[in-house]
């Protein structure tokens, strides 16, 4: 196959998408392109590029293609949980205003459907929000709309409840609930369609997850110049672990690094924003969930339970006590980060290792705030860490292959990221 051919399609797939080819790999893309000339009946690529070039069709058959659909409910939980406080703040300060919410790429529909899962659970109805999905795969939306689901989108753990209460089983499928389906709206639609980016609809909360990764540095500035306008002034974008260095280096601000939550002002601003829209100022920024927060202080963190007490510490196993005091410090930390204050995450985080240094979500989160400040040799070091101690740390490893990708350290960021993909495929 002749390079120049391969350059040529792979510009053609840059210019109607945006998606850089090299990111999921050249193997991938390679393999792709085999079974595009294959399945087109084309001799070889210099045919099959004239083809494309002729065939409005084929050039979408070949973007879907190479679009990599992997998505799953719950991917992260967690980011999920804060985004409900946030829905939360915003209904205090605007309660009759109906929130909207955009999932950008949806992929197959498991992220849209577990926002909405996740507003239903926290109480919120109809005349509370609506949430529009696209993506640029027709067979993606096509899915979407089945709402039907097998296993496999079920990766996440410790949803079972969640996914008992919103699915009915139907032979070895899943179907979500028309209580979640109704809420969410699917179109087909490439970003970067002046008929998306010309419409005016503003959204109070844009999910923007694993896309910008498959993106070349202008698309990602492009991008991202684009959910800029799409966001309102108090709106908050949210990306994947990956992504939040992009998205500081253009336009936004981080507004919890832990969340990779973003504004279009830093946090100071946001706050003189809403002190100057409502009285009860106090009452949002000071918004707690005494509730909540007792439920997770009682639950252990996921990641200290196996804090490999067992691996680490078998002969020195700390007492109930100690144990919950960790969890408190770790909540704390990652309260801190979320609210941006992350001189104070990092304190608690030191305080925490100082009782014990196999805490590994206390380098992860000293890794992911150094991170946001830019400090990446820091960063590398805490994650590393946070890795050492489990290996299986989905987060820390693709905030990790993300670090050393700026580095250019191009092999490692890949095999990196391979290692995070295999946690979640065994
Ligand atoms: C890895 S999935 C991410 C799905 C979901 N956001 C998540 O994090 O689980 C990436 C999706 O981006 C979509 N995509 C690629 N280029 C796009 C574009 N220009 N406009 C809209 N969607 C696009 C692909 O079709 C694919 O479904």
């Amino acid at each position: 196959m002749n390079m120049n051919t391969n350059t040529r399609i792979k510009n053609l797939i840059k210019l109607k998408s945006g998606m850089d080819t090299s990111t999921p790999g050249e193997n991938y893309f390679l393999s792709v392109l085999n079974q595009r000339i294959k399945e087109t009946n084309c001799a070889n690529a210099e045919n099959y590029l004239e083809k494309l070039l002729s065939d409005k069709v084929e050039i979408e058959n070949l973007i879907d293609a190479t679009a990599v659909p992997e998505t799953w409910f719950f991917r992260d939980h967690t980011q999920l949980k804060g985004f409900v406080d946030y829905f939360k703040q915003k209904k205090l300060h605007s309660p009759d205003k109906k929130i909207n919410i955009l999932s950008l790429p949806c992929s197959s529909g498991e992220e849209p459907y577990s926002i909405a899962i996740c507003l239903l659970e926290s109480g919120a109805t109809a005349k509370d929000f609506s949430i529009d999905a696209v993506d640029i795969r027709p067979d993606a939306i096509a899915k979407a709309e089945s709402a039907t689901y097998r296993k496999n989108s079920f990766r996440a753990k410790d949803c079972e409840d969640l996914f008992k209460k919103y699915f009915k089983q139907q032979g070895t499928s899943y179907v979500v609930n028309h209580s979640v389906t109704e809420h969410v709206h699917f179109k087909h639609v490439n970003m970067f369609d002046l008929k998306f980016s010309a419409h005016e609809q503003e959204y109070d909360f844009i999910f923007f997850r694993n896309l910008l990764i498959y993106f070349d540095t202008d698309t990602q500035a492009r991008s991202l110049r684009l959910l800029h306008r799409k966001l309102t002034d108090t709106g908050i974008l949210f990306t994947g672990p990956a992504e939040s260095l992009v998205v500081t280096a253009n336009l936004f601000n981080a507004d919890s690094s832990y969340l990779y939550a973003f504004g279009k002002t830093s946090p100071e601003q946001q706050k003189a924003l809403l002190k100057t829209h409502s009285k009860n100022v106090k009452k949002i920024l000071h918004f707690n969930r005494p509730a909540d927060k007792a439920e997770k202080l009682a639950r252990p963190s996921k990641r200290i339970k196996p804090l490999n007490i067992s691996k680490h510490q078998k002969h020195n196993r700390p007492d109930k006590d100690k144990k919950s005091s960790q969890i408190n410090r770790i909540e704390e930390a990652r309260k801190y980060a979320n609210q941006g204050d992350l001189e104070a995450a990092i304190a608690m985080c030191h305080e925490s290792l100082n009782h014990d240094k196999m805490i590994d979500e206390a380098y992860y989160i000293l890794g992911v705030v150094n991170s946001s400040r830019n400090n990446l040799e820091e960063s590398e070091r805490y994650l590393r860490k946070a890795i050492y101690l489990n290996p299986e740390y989905y987060e820390a490893l693709i905030q990790l292959a993300y670090i050393v990708e700026t580095k250019g350290k191009i092999e490692e960021a890949t095999r990196l990221k391979k290692r995070a993909k295999r946690i979640y495929e065994t």
